[in-house]
């Protein structure tokens, strides 16, 4: 019976975070009512995800946005979701969004003290095909005194306060790190609510599987190359396992829960990569070292990058610890 199914006690995201909360004595409540806020964003785009061929929000908006990228309908309608939510929460002071070119200061009468960088929706070019899609956030806290500027949002990762991602997958999920490590929560649509799933999540030292775009394997610099092939060989035991979705979030998040590494390397053609550091890395990144694994750019920790502008790119070598390591060997060999 239904009565049956229901968990009385069931451990909410915001539960869960409230509780984690509380062991702070100076903490006001702000950061949870910041989540829930993005998490009601979620909500709304998986609801769209799941019947956007009904709600006819397929297909090209007409516009393309700051990346030069074609915007279809559900990047406009998550971006507008993530905004109005976040401006609305009275927790944030600036948002930078991958669809705005120039950060949002928020109205001064709505103003807190957080400052979120968004990706309101990854793996766009997955939408039509009904392929796993996500949303990434990275949290930081304002440094500085007076109106927010766009300097307040050119944080390194190592000023996280928190991050997470939305997979749009096969169930729709929540992964977060407030620094405590990561968890993992289970939309239940029927309560519209994220229950924990999977707790305290760490990363294999080692996996089984590369993810890259094969697609650009004359475009790769020799660390990558002969990393790849080593990769296929079955010299040093099996081959590894290819497996690339082409949407960041799902081919992290089964790097976090497989083990193995995810690389989008510079190219001859974008020598900065084509992932942006903001809200598609640090966040990533910051989730994966709290997992216990690796992200790097090659050269340097991700997190370490002082950023320069809102969009800037970096190259992303992240995973297991001993397959990212096995990498950036190859990096100080070639260097
Ligand atoms: P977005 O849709 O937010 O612009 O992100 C797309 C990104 C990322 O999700 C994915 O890892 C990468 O693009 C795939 O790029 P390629 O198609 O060049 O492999
Ligand atoms: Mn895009
Ligand atoms: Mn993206
Ligand atoms: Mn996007």
């Amino acid at each position: 019976s239904a009565e049956s199914t229901i968990d009385t006690n069931a451990m909410t995201l915001i539960r869960f975070v409230l509780a984690e909360q509380k062991r702070f004595p100076g903490a006001t409540g702000d950061l949870t009512v910041l989540l829930n806020s993005i998490l009601t964003a979620c909500k709304a785009v998986s609801s769209a995800v799941r019947k956007a061929g009904i709600a006819k929000i397929f297909g090209i908006a007409g516009q393309t946005n700051v990346q030069g990228e074609e915007v279809k309908k559900l990047d406009v309608l998550a971006n507008e979701l993530f905004i109005n939510m976040l401006k609305s929460s009275f927790t944030t002071c600036l948002l930078i969004s991958e669809e705005n070119d120039q950060v949002i200061e928020v109205e001064a009468d709505k103003r807190g003290k957080y400052i979120v960088c968004f990706d309101p929706l990854d793996g766009s070019s997955n939408i039509d095909c009904l392929v796993s899609i996500g949303s990434i956030f990275a949290i930081y806290r304002k440094a500085t005194t007076g109106p927010p500027t766009e300097q307040d949002g050119l944080q390194s990762g190592r000023n996280l306060v928190a991050a997470g991602y939305a997979l749009y997958g096969s169930a729709t999920m929540v992964v977060l790190s407030t620094g405590n490590g990561v968890n993992g929560f289970m939309l239940d649509p029927s309560i519209g609510e994220f229950i924990l799933t999977d707790y305290n999540m760490t990363i294999k030292p080692r996996g089984k599987i590369y993810s890259i775009n094969e697609g650009y394997g004359s475009l790769w610099d020799k660390a990558v190359t002969e990393y790849v092939q080593r990769k296929k060989s079955s010299q040093n035991g099996k081959p590894y396992a290819a497996r690339y979705v082409g949407s960041m979030v799902a081919d992290v998040h089964r790097t976090l829960k497989y083990g193995g590494i995810f690389m989008y390397p510079a190219t001859k053609d974008s020598p900065n990569g084509k992932l942006r550091l903001l809200y598609e890395c640090n966040p990533m990144a910051y989730l994966i070292e709290q997992a216990g694994g690796i992200a790097s750019t090659g050269k340097i920790p991700v997190l370490d990058v002082i950023p320069e502008k809102i969009h800037e790119r970096s190259p992303i070598f992240l995973g297991s610890r001993e397959d990212v390591e096995e990498i950036l060997d190859l990096y100080k060999q070639y260097d």
